[in-house]
């Protein structure tokens, strides 16, 4: 059933069927990619959570394999109901989970061991792995881990949020990842009274979170960034509170001895509630490299009535840019799906046309554009039939990706993506998107991705991730500016599916 969804993406990886969410145990092992993610095969909803589990060489086509985690039924046993996030980590060789167990309305730290091949896994009978959260705080929550190696130590930060205060991680040391000594919060965020739609709002829960250092060195090196230099160990995570408000944040800052300095606090993907619970890793090449869960923009009933649910992000490619900011770009191997190219420009961009020879819902669209003070462009992607000859004012259905750049000399410029008329089904989440994007000199390099109902747009290294539901068909590309705006060029491609062939439930 769910292959048979118009919606369903082909070059991004989503679940054999079911509900999929995060990212977990994100990795490159023995030169082999593993994805591991939070699974429901029994329908597309989250409950009673395992690990599905696939691996690559390439980071595009992916092999589906058995189940690595799945809960163990039992009064004792930590995660009798769900095998909840975590990371894998290298034991000295020794494949190692380590996940949050969840057993009624709690989640405490498991460790499970695999073998050599990472398909079989062992739970450690030592679980839970940490008896409870750090005594005397109340925690609004406690689960998702950060593992690594400092030294002759492992270090791991567990999410939380201390009520009434802020969110939080909390720091643990330990010799043999069994057994775990308390060091503190991390630190504690903001969680006053603020707006859950302000961009800097922090949740009063930090999920999923992810400590890295972005550029040379390793994390806790003492020889780390050159004083003075700009800090770039990164805290990636994502904002959670009882309601629905949701969206993925980082700390850029330094890490050193037992705590961290923050610097600055900024939104990943324009707070898009579409790139969330991102894990990342360094893979051979030494590339950061990083999953979000895209979850799905319709009703809980369409999700049932589609068989499948939630689709992961391209991996990308995180670096920090010379503000200090991360910067992204799908990784360069997806490129090979690319198909039947077409280049246009240079050219200015009229009013409003539709590219003749672009059509198809699976697409990567490549830009380079230059924007004179007060002016705006906009990417449609439309879906009604259109005539691809003409022009038309009023398509069926039409996503719009809009920059512009201020009038005068403030600098300012932002990103906009306008779902509003992406669908003729209203039950579909359609909520709008904006935020600043860095134009130097006008310049823009914007790269869409869209595959059916997945969306990643990435404007000079900003990325902005959607789902959008189209119920028409005849995808097409329109561009239109008002002011002034040059096309140097354009590449588009068709992209060739990913996945073929029939995927079974349990491999
Ligand atoms: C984030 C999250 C995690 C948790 C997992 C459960 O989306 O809520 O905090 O471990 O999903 O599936």
């Amino acid at each position: 059933r769910a292959e048979a969804d118009p919606h369903r993406p082909r070059f991004h990886f989503v679940s054999p069927a079911g509900w999929l969410n995060d990212p977990n145990g994100v990795s490159q092992w023995n030169g082999t990619y593993h994805l591991f993610y939070q699974y429901n095969p029994e329908g597309a909803f989250h409950h009673r959570i395992l690990w599905g589990h696939a691996t690559s060489t390439d980071l595009v086509t992916w092999t589906d394999q058995p189940v690595a985690l799945e809960p163990t039924d039992g009064p004792d046993s930590p995660d009798a109901d769900g095998c909840w996030s975590g990371v894998l980590v290298n034991d000295a060789g020794t494949p190692t989970l380590v996940y949050s167990g969840r057993h009624g309305e709690h989640e405490l730290p498991c460790v499970a061991v695999g073998s050599p091949d990472l398909l079989t896994w062992t739970k450690a009978p030592e679980n839970p792995v940490i008896a409870a959260p750090p005594s005397g705080v109340d925690v609004t929550a406690y689960r998702d881990h950060c593992v690594w190696r400092e030294g002759s130590r492992w270090r791991q930060l567990v999410g939380s949020g201390i009520r009434g205060r802020g969110g939080t991680a909390f720091l643990y040391e330990s010799a043999d990842l069994r057994s775990w000594d308390y060091i503190g919060p991390l630190f504690i965020g903001d969680a006053s009274a603020r707006d859950p739609a302000a961009t800097d709002w922090e949740g009063t829960m930090w999920e999923c979170v992810d400590l890295f250092r972005a550029g040379p060195g390793t994390l806790g090196d003492a020889g780390g960034p050159a004083d003075g230099g700009p800090a770039d160990d990164v805290l990636v995570f994502s904002a959670w509170d009882d309601g629905d408000t949701r969206h993925p944040l980082y700390w850029t800052g330094r890490y050193a001895g037992d705590s961290y300095t923050p610097r600055q606090l900024r939104r990943l993907d324009y707070g898009s509630r579409y790139f969330y619970a991102p894990q990342s890793f360094a893979d051979d090449a030494g590339r950061r490299v990083m999953f979000g869960w895209l979850q799905e923009g319709r009703t809980d009933e369409a999700m049932v009535e589609a068989g499948w649910s939630g689709v992961m992000s391209l991996p990308r490619v995180a670096t920090l840019d010379d503000q200090g900011e991360l910067a992204f770009t799908p990784v360069p191997e997806v490129e090979s799906l690319r198909r039947d190219h077409v280049r246009i420009g240079p050219r200015e961009v009229a009013d409003s046309s539709v590219l003749a020879r672009v059509s198809g819902n699976q697409l990567d669209l490549e830009l380079e554009l230059e924007l004179e003070p007060g002016s705006v462009f906009r990417l449609g992607i439309l879906a009604s039939g259109i005539s691809r000859a003409g022009t038309s004012q009023n398509p069926a259905e039409e996503t719009v990706i809009e920059v512009g750049r201020a009038a005068g000399n403030s600098g300012d410029s932002w990103l906009r993506l306008d779902r509003s008329g992406s669908s003729l089904d209203h039950s579909v989440d359609a909520e709008e998107r904006s935020g600043p994007v860095p134009l130097p000199g006008g310049k823009l390099h914007l790269r869409v991705l869209v595959d059916r109902s997945a969306l990643e747009i990435f404007a000079n290294g900003k990325p902005l991730t959607a789902r959008v539901y189209p119920t028409l068909g005849g995808t097409a590309v329109r561009l239109s500016a008002v002011g002034n705006v040059r096309l140097r060029q354009l590449d588009a491609w068709r992209m060739e599916d990913a996945f073929t062939g029939p995927r079974p439930l349990f491999p």
